[in-house]
């Protein structure tokens, strides 16, 4: 028997759901009977994932929008709104990575994801909070990284601003927690994505052997991982659950002996064959 979430019909905003983790989330959120609003900046992808959605039997629409900016936000939480009912769930997935040497990394690339990955958790966060917080309910999973746990290379921009994505989690569950809103962070290792690909192709770096040596289950993550973590995270088998960061890595960030090769695993078979 299907596992009933508590999520049949309600809405649910998924912002960067276009993308390989929100289009992933946006997806199993609608199996298990939300009706789903996509945020995209987009149009393709955003009318894409609908298209999924629709063909999955499920309910979903998508509204272009930038979410640094404010105005846009408010009008696509506004249609999505009138279009499928008030707005229960948020799932922050917009975000960008650029990645560079933090000497010589430009300041517009530092400003660029911090606006995204930050203001736009914030100001998405807010704008929805100002619609659920008088209803008394609700939940939100905001999108951080194993960047939100540790450093790496190159990611000065982007390891900053997952770090802030968690502090702006924690002060909101805090915040909100008492009139019924939760907010949790799902913290995904390298998922197959194309933002995987191409952050990583910049560098040179091959994803799987890079990350799958210090990889206790031995592969990497999938976006469909990252999916039912967030709906759990939503749905009223987490009613307990507030202010949590959730690592949903294979284990990757478990290990600070991170050099030492994970012995005998499938990750080893993978890099030989
Ligand atoms: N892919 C990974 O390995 C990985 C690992 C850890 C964390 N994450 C995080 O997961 C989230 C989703 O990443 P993904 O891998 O699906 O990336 P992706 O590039 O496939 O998707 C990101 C989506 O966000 C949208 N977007 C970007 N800027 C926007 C803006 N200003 N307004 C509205 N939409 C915007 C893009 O159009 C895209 O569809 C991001 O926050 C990312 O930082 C990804």
């Amino acid at each position: 028997m299907a596992v009933d979430f508590g999520l049949k019909g309600r809405v649910i905003l998924v912002t960067g759901g276009g993308g390989g983790i929100g289009h992933a989330a946006a997806l199993e959120l609608a199996r298990h009977g939300a009706a789903v609003a996509i945020v995209e900046s987009r149009q393709d992808s955003g009318k894409a994932a609908v298209a999924a959605i629709e063909a999955a039997g499920g309910t979903a629409c998508a509204f272009v929008a930038d979410v640094c900016d404010e105005e846009s936000v408010d009008a696509a939480i506004d249609g999505a709104e009138s279009s499928l009912g008030p707005v229960y769930g948020v799932v922050t997935c917009a975000g960008l990575a650029k990645p560079a040497p933090a000497e010589s990394m430009p300041v517009q690339d530092w400003e660029a994801v911090l606006s995204v990955n930050v203001t736009g958790t914030f100001l998405t966060t807010r704008l929805a909070a100002r619609r659920m917080l008088p209803r008394g309910e609700g939940a939100m999973v905001l999108i951080g990284s194993t960047d939100s746990l540790g450093g790496q290379d190159g990611r000065a921009n982007y390891a900053a601003s997952k770090h802030a994505v968690v502090g702006l989690a924690k002060s909101l569950a805090y915040d909100w927690g008492p009139r019924g809103i939760r907010v949790n962070v799902v913290c995904p290792g390298p998922v197959d994505t194309p933002m995987l690909r191409s952050a990583t192709a910049a560098t040179g770096i091959v994803p799987e052997k890079l990350y799958l040596p210090r990889t206790p289950l031995g592969r990497l993550t999938r976006p469909v991982d990252q999916a039912r973590a967030i709906t759990y995270l939503l749905s009223d088998y987490a009613s307990n659950v507030t202010g949590a960061v959730l690592p949903v890595d294979g284990g990757l960030s478990a290990g600070y002996l991170a050099d030492l090769p994970v012995p005998a695993t499938e990750s080893e078979r993978m890099l030989q064959s």
